[in-house]
Formats: structure tokens, C-alpha cells, sequence
């Protein structure tokens, strides 16, 4: 039976939401997945884990600069196992920007790092103004006018494909 350790990075729940998922895929292939937020990864060890994924949304632009430093800090643990990364993010909705290849966010992230991971993917995330602080959502909504998003304040949308996330469950169940 193979061991995953799903690292993830989240504001407001959504990437945690798809490492659930993507738990549920593995754990069908008979495997055992353990979750933990980025911010107390370093309170386990690393080497008791045969495959690693880590899954991070953006805001503002950026992943959790704590993704970075993680990555920087266990690169050859990282190196030395099947692994996997995945971004989570509103651009991706887009048909075009939904893609490793394609999306922006993703192919910066690639360009920060050393680490080359085995498997990648892209998901797009969720919408969910009532959620957000005054500023945020003002900010969100301006964004989402200019690149014809929903901007309606009351708007809870999850762009993610769902089907997506469990099709990238197998690809990760199989590496
Ligand atoms: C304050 C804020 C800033 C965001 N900035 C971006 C952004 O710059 N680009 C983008 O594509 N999505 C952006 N998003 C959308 C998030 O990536 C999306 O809501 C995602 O589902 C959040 O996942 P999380 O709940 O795991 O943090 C932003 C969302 C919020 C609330």
C-alpha cells in the first residue's frame, strides 16, 4: 500500500476542498493519504512519505510565499520520490489559461523554482464574495469587471472541474 502526504495552501478552503477530493480518488486505489496545511508541514517527518503532491491557490497574484520556502528547503526529499504540484486559481476558468502549459500563474511558479515536478495541474477555483473582507471584494469584483467575470456581490461560484480533480486523482494514484 503506497503512502501520499497532500501538502496544501488556503485562504479560504477551496485547495483543501480539492485535496479532499483528490484523497478520495487515491484512497478508492487502496492507498493511504494524509493532508496537511503548509503551515504545519514542518511538524512531520517528510521521510515517512513515498509520493508527495502540494496544492496552492493564488492570491493577488502570488502562491503562499511559504510554498517557496518549503520547496527550497526539501528539495531533495522532494526530488527523491514521486511528487506532484498543483495551482488553484480564477484565471484558469478560462478555457485558454486552464492548462500547466497555459497558465500563467502556474508557468511563473515554474520559472521561481528549482524543483521540476513529476506531475502537474491547474484547477480553477471559487467566487464566493460574501466571504471576503469589504477590500477584497471590491478589489475581486474590479478584477472580475475588467476580465468578464461575474461581478453580482452575491455571487458563489466554483469554477473548478470536478471531474478534472479526480481524473488528476488517478494520475497521481498511478506515478
Ligand atoms: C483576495 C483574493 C485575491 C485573489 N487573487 C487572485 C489572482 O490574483 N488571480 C487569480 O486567478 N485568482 C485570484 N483569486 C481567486 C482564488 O485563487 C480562488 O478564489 C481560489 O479558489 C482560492 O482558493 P483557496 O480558498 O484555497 O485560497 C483571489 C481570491 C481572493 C479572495
Amino acid at each position: 500500500m503506497n503512502n501520499f502526504l497532500i501538502i496544501y495552501s488556503t485562504t479560504d478552503g477551496h485547495t483543501r476542498d480539492i485535496c479532499l477530493r483528490l484523497k478520495q480518488v487515491i484512497e478508492n486505489e487502496h492507498s493511504q493519504v494524509s493532508l496537511i496545511s503548509i503551515d504545519q508541514v514542518s511538524t512531520i517527518e517528510l521521510n515517512s512519505f513515498e509520493k508527495i503532491i502540494i496544492g496552492a491557490s493564488i492570491r493577488y497574484g502570488k502562491h503562499n510565499p511559504g510554498v517557496y520556502q518549503f520547496i527550497q528547503h526539501n528539495l531533495p526529499v522532494l526530488d527523491s520520490k514521486p511528487n506532484a504540484f498543483f495551482s488553484v486559481n480564477v484565471v484558469a476558468r478560462k478555457p485558454e489559461k486552464n492548462t500547466p502549459d497555459t497558465n500563467p500563474y502556474l508557468k511563473k511558479f515554474l520559472r521561481q523554482i528549482s524543483w521540476k515536478p513529476k506531475k502537474l495541474a491547474v484547477f480553477a477555483g471559487k467566487i464566493e464574495y460574501q466571504k471576503y473582507s469589504f477590500w477584497d471584494r471590491f478589489i475581486i469584483r474590479l478584477i472580475m469587471r475588467i476580465t468578464h467575470g461575474p461581478t453580482d456581490p452575491n455571487t458563489n461560484i466554483d469554477f473548478t472541474n470536478w471531474t478534472q480533480v479526480e481524473e488528476f486523482g488517478k494520475v497521481i494514484s498511478d506515478m
